[in-house]
């Protein structure tokens, strides 16, 4: 099956270790020692890629500014899908980052034709007070837009349009002559609603990390391609017969910029510093042990970035990323917003969510016997796959109903009520949470 990342149409990705190779999307395992309580998608592997991830765990674990940020097209209903969206949000945020949820109402109206105002409407209804009621706060530097009313973000948009050119974009996209303009623009937006929470007036740049399912990587691709564009320097580890060495690439700096780096260099006395027309080398460096460990490399950055910034310039980090898995529809196949069957959405009723769970595809066998004897297919099961997303916080738990299942000690429909009866639960409790967060929605600044 050929593999293909598809920001707007059907996605068919089975084989996620796939990306890894194809893609350059790195394992998630590789990080996961590194956090003290990571969240339940992470320990249950449903987040099982990233890239540069690293770099918000520094962060974390040295207590410097980050921020967590994604967006939400207003096209339907919100379901379990957007809320793994919206969780990853705020189990950011609850780290200590900053937090941006943006609801993608230009890129709605371009790519989907849907009305400003019912983008408005399902906006708020389905995404924002979820959100909300979900537990994302309102915090100084945390902020829930939409993209027609963020001129900050708008106007980056703009200026990001200037490093990217028709070719490269369509080659990504798919794009064609009959492409429309705000189309494109809206890809732009995208760019820029990832890249703005560096921007100086919300405390320049750090690490951002942007959670998403695996199908919006050509976005994150883009963006960090942008961000490396706007910078003036890249710093590299350079060797030669004298082994390593680090070297800064003036890309794009004017000469009043190299000197200033030259002298930043000198100052910080890492090495023998010597500047060329383009670029400026660092060798005999003192601290051999960072230069292997990739932390001198990380404190130098940090200095060019300030150095940048001091200049005017954006200094943007490229962006990391987080990709889940997507859930099995209840009918099989991709839970998707346009098949009602297919999801549970969180406004849903109650009951007829519970209706929804019992008539869903299972992992069990054709007739009671042949289950007894065989055992159940908990991989194959989307009902399984709710508990271990959605409705058990206790792994011990879904360990055993997962032997229990395997063993044909377990029925169907056994399972199926018990799931219903949690996601009932669920769906009241949160619905209540919902109409709560109606009335705070004046804390977050938005106008019902
Ligand atoms: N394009 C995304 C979607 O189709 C929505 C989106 C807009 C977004 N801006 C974003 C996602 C920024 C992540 C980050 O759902």
């Amino acid at each position: 099956m050929e593999l293909k990342l598809d920001p707007w149409g059907a996605v068919h990705v089975d084989d996620y270790t796939k990306l890894f190779d194809e893609f350059g999307i790195s394992s998630f395992d590789q990080i996961l020692p590194g956090l003290e309580r990571p969240h339940p998608y992470m320990r249950r592997k449903i987040i099982f890629g990233h890239r540069n991830y690293d770099s918000v765990l520094r962060a974390m674990q040295q207590h410097k500014p980050f921020a967590v940020m994604s967006g939400f097209m207003p096209s339907g209903r919100a379901h379990f899908g957007h809320m793994m969206v919206m969780n990853e949000i705020i189990w950011h945020q609850q780290q200590g980052g900053d937090a941006f949820a943006a609801v993608a109402n230009m890129e709605a109206h371009a790519v989907r034709g849907i009305s400003w105002s019912k983008c408005r409407d399902l906006g708020i209804n389905e995404y924002i007070l979820s959100l909300i009621a979900l537990g994302f706060e309102p915090k100084e530097n945390s902020h829930i837009y939409f993209q027609s009313e963020n001129y900050k973000m708008r106007n980056l948009a703009f200026e990001l349009g200037i490093s990217a050119n028709f070719s490269e974009v369509s080659a990504i996209y798919g794009f064609s002559g009959e492409t429309h303009l705000s189309h494109m623009q809206s890809v732009m937006c995208q760019s820029a609603d990832i890249l703005h929470p560096q921007l100086a007036e919300f405390g320049g740049p750090k690490p951002v990390v942007i959670p998403v399912g695996a199908d919006q990587d050509p976005h994150i691709k883009l963006t960090r391609d942008l961000a490396y564009r706007t910078r003036k320097f890249l710093v590299e580890v350079r060797s030669d017969n004298n082994g390593d060495y680090v070297s800064l690439r003036g890309k794009a700096a004017s000469p009043e910029l190299m000197k200033d780096a030259e002298a930043m260099l000198k100052e910080a006395a890492y090495g023998k510093v010597k500047r060329y027309e383009e670029h400026i080398d660092v060798t005999d460096i003192q601290d051999r042990d960072g230069l292997a460990s990739g932390s001198l490399l990380a404190r130098i950055e940090e200095r060019v970035i300030k150095l940048e910034t001091g200049h005017g310039e954006f200094g943007f980090i490229p962006p990391a990323s987080i990709y889940h898995r997507f859930m099995t529809g209840l009918t099989g196949g991709k839970m998707s917003s346009s098949k009602p069957e297919s999801h549970i959405a969180l406004t849903e009723e109650p009951k007829e969510a519970g209706k929804k769970i019992m008539k869903a595809i299972t992992g069990g066998r054709q007739s009671l016997s042949e289950q007894k004897k065989l055992g159940g297919e908990p991989e194959k099961c989307s009902i399984y796959e709710f508990l271990v997303f959605h409705l058990s916080d206790d792994d011990k738990e879904l360990l055993e109903l997962d032997a229990e299942c395997r063993s044909g000690r377990r029925m169907c429909g056994t399972c199926k009520k018990d799931v219903a009866e949690r996601i009932q639960q669920f769906l009241t409790e949160h619905q209540r949470a919902r109409e709560a967060a109606k009335e705070r929605l004046p804390e977050f600044g938005i106008k019902a």
